[in-house]
């Protein structure tokens, strides 16, 4: 199939950063590279640093090209974001409301704040992506996507109908229909674990602190309508690992770390899902198609090759001098296994 892309990613930055950038490139051309450092990518100076120090990373025969994000805060300047943008620096820009997630302290605390950036974007075409929870501490945990479409998205979408968004990691039917029902220029990524577990996945027997990330998964309605979403063919979704390592010690805790590391294993976690749905002739429109189409950028002319080679994932794998994180699908046995970028002759 023609190489996929991965339209969101947690590269992390030293040690870790140098860990796990090459799980990601191995099989993705291209990354779109969440901004939630401590501080934040919140300039363009910022963002060519850090995309230099990802550079200096990946290794360079894979080639990998970072796609730089935004990070929004209260006090974003709109000209900085343009200059960015018309730079070629920014892809995007990030919506995080404030304390939703890791490092999201500096997010934005109420969308008025934005308004003249969003102003900004939607003339000057950038997109906005947006991490879709309300963080009211009132709303149940399991409800705050939905009740983030009622309060938040549909209020952007009314003032701005003429910016590109992407409802990143969508957990729950609620989302689905939302995108389903707007137009051509709202999108969402779907997350390979979304696709494979519900919110059982974090009680089995116990504690489970690595089936935990944000958006929380859901009951398993929403789950089936993630996966109809992915395989319907539709335009509207695409690939978004959201890979989020954290080490072991800071999520086997007793305030563990959301996030859900599958960068190794992604593309075969999701061919199991598509196959699973008798889907895998979509698989190739939904990993490296969807995409590059919304953002308006180039199809990858390489091709990668699938193997249905049964692959056993390692139960921990290993981030250097920082420790060990344990991916997606540890312990387990996949049907799919990716055999790299094919020879172009
Ligand atoms: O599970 C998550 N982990 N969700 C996010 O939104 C952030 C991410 C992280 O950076 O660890
Ligand atoms: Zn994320």
């Amino acid at each position: 199939m023609r190489r996929p892309d991965d339209w969101h990613v947690h590269l992390r930055d030293g040690a870790m950063l140098a860990a796990v950038v090459n799980h990601t490139a191995r099989q993705f051309a291209r990354a779109i590279v969440m901004p939630n450092l401590a501080p934040p990518v919140t300039t363009v100076a910022a963002a060519r640093a850090y995309r230099a120090r990802i550079e200096a990373a990946v290794d360079t025969a894979l080639g990998f090209t970072p796609l730089m994000i935004c990070y929004l805060t209260d006090h974003s300047d709109p000209d900085e974001i343009e200059r960015g943008f018309a730079e070629g620096v920014f892809t995007a820009c990030k919506l995080y409301p404030a304390h939703a997630t890791t490092n999201s302290a500096h997010g934005v605390s109420d969308i008025g704040a934005i308004s003249a950036v969003l102003a900004r974007m939607e003339r000057i075409g950038m997109p906005l992506l947006l991490h879709g929870e309300v963080t009211d501490p009132t709303i149940d945990i399991f409800d705050r996507e939905a009740v983030f479409i009622e309060r938040v998205y549909a209020r952007i979408q009314a003032d701005f109908p003429g910016l590109r968004s992407v409802f990143e990691h969508i957990t729950t039917v609620e989302a689905v229909a939302f995108v389903e029902n707007s137009g051509p220029l709202v999108a969402a990524t779907i997350t390979p674990h979304h696709l494979r577990i519900n919110r059982n996945a974090m009680f089995d027997g116990g504690i489970r602190p690595h089936a935990y990330c944000l958006p929380v998964a859901k009951r398993e309605r929403h789950r089936l309508a993630l996966r109809r979403a992915a395989v319907s063919g539709s335009p509207k979704f695409f690939l978004g690992t959201d890979s989020a390592p954290h080490i072991i010690a800071a999520k086997e805790s007793a305030c563990g770390c959301a996030g859900i590391f599958n960068a190794p294993f992604a593309i075969e976690s999701y061919a199991a899902t598509f196959e699973e749905e008798g889907a895998i002739d979509r698989l190739e429109g939904f990993a490296a198609e969807h995409g590059p189409r919304f953002y308006g950028l180039p199809l990858n002319e390489e091709r990668i090759v699938l193997e249905r080679d049964p692959i056993d994932v390692p139960t921990t794998i290993d981030v250097g001098a920082a420790g060990a994180v344990v991916p997606f699908h540890a312990g387990e046995r996949l049907q799919w296994r990716y055999a790299g970028i094919a020879s172009s002759d």
